[in-house]
């Protein structure tokens, strides 16, 4: 049997990815109810993390979601391991499967990360790369719909530069049928393949300079640092992408009950204001804290515990 690898929301229907968010859902709420230590369902599981970038929230989220399902987890960095000395992604693929039950990576080599899939016989996870970031918007999806009711059909606006976080947004808008605006200066666009995939998918986006034209009537206003990991052009991109800053005047166009997200780390008073970030409409803590939720579905669903 193939393993199931989550690698990107595009490999997913949208029956399938309603389903891992439900698992997560599920757990999250037997965790609430105090049956979190009844339900141990990766019991003698172990997750591999590799970090070759530098992370807060998917290495806490996927290592205390990991130990409360019952599993154990173990912490690689690429430097140390040695890949960093030139052995081959395959041969590090086929030995670590030997070893473990799961490997969750983050890299900005996404094709390193489709390799070491290939070459697994166990789950691979894309704790991020310089092209996506599946995990957070599985965890935006539950918090807008903990927040706002059902995504589809709904309108998200996405303010800033077109980056990982925004492609796995286009790939969530094909699967899970909602409008997503996307205001970007030029020079920080989405990709033109990102876009044509969208487009023959049947996606509804929209590409706009205007930040206000995006969020004019928007359900949710999101948007990320101006700066992402192996971005080296920081001077250019802080004047490009001034002018998408998401303060109150910006909100205030967007719904009247609009949730302002964020990934995080926020970069407070670049691309979002104090007041915007800890106002009544933010809720980037509970997307923060909703990666540990989200994950444990995907984890169950990799893993293949029961029901899942
Ligand atoms: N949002 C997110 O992935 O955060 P970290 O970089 O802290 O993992
Ligand atoms: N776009 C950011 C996300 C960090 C979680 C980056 O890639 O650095």
């Amino acid at each position: 049997m193939n393993p199931r690898h989550f690698l990107d929301l595009s490999d997913f229907s949208g029956d399938q990815i309603r389903h891992i968010l439900k698992l997560g859902a599920e757990i999250k709420a037997g965790r609430r109810r105090g049956e979190r230590a009844k339900e141990r369902p990766l019991e003698g599981k172990t997750l591999a993390m590799v970090f070759d970038k530098p992370s807060t929230r998917t290495r806490v989220s996927f290592d205390v979601g990991m130990r409360e399902l019952g599993g154990e987890t173990l912490m690689l960095t690429g430097k140390e391991m040695q890949l960093g000395r030139g052995e081959s992604i395959a041969d590090t693929a086929r030995v670590l499967s030997r070893y473990v039950d799961a490997i969750m990576i983050r890299t900005l080599d996404h094709a390193m990360v489709a390799e070491l899939a290939q070459y697994a016989s166990i789950p691979v996870i894309n704790g991020l790369t310089k092209m996506t970031h599946p995990c957070q918007i599985m965890a935006d999806i539950m918090t807008f719909e903990e927040h706002s009711g059902p995504i589809k059909g709904r309108t998200i606006a996405w303010v800033g530069d077109a980056n990982n976080v925004l492609a796995s947004w286009v790939h969530a808008s094909a699967r899970l049928d909602f409008t997503l605006r996307i205001a970007s200066p030029p020079e920080l666009a989405p990709r033109p393949e990102l876009l044509s995939w969208a487009k023959q998918e049947g996606a509804r986006i929209s590409v706009t300079t205007d930040a206000f034209e995006a969020a004019e009537g928007a359900d949710a206003v999101i948007t990320d640092c101006w700066v992402s990991m192996g971005d080296d052009d920081e001077f250019r991109r802080h004047n490009l992408l001034k002018p998408y800053q998401v303060n109150s005047r910006l909100m205030g166009i967007a719904a009247k009950n609009a949730v302002f997200m964020h990934c995080l780390p926020a970069h407070r008073g670049e691309e979002v204001t104090d007041d915007v970030m800890d106002g009544p409409q933010s809720v980037v803590f509970d997307e923060a804290e909703n990666r540990l939720h989200a994950q444990k579905g995907i984890l169950a669903w990799c893993l293949g515990a029961a029901n899942a």
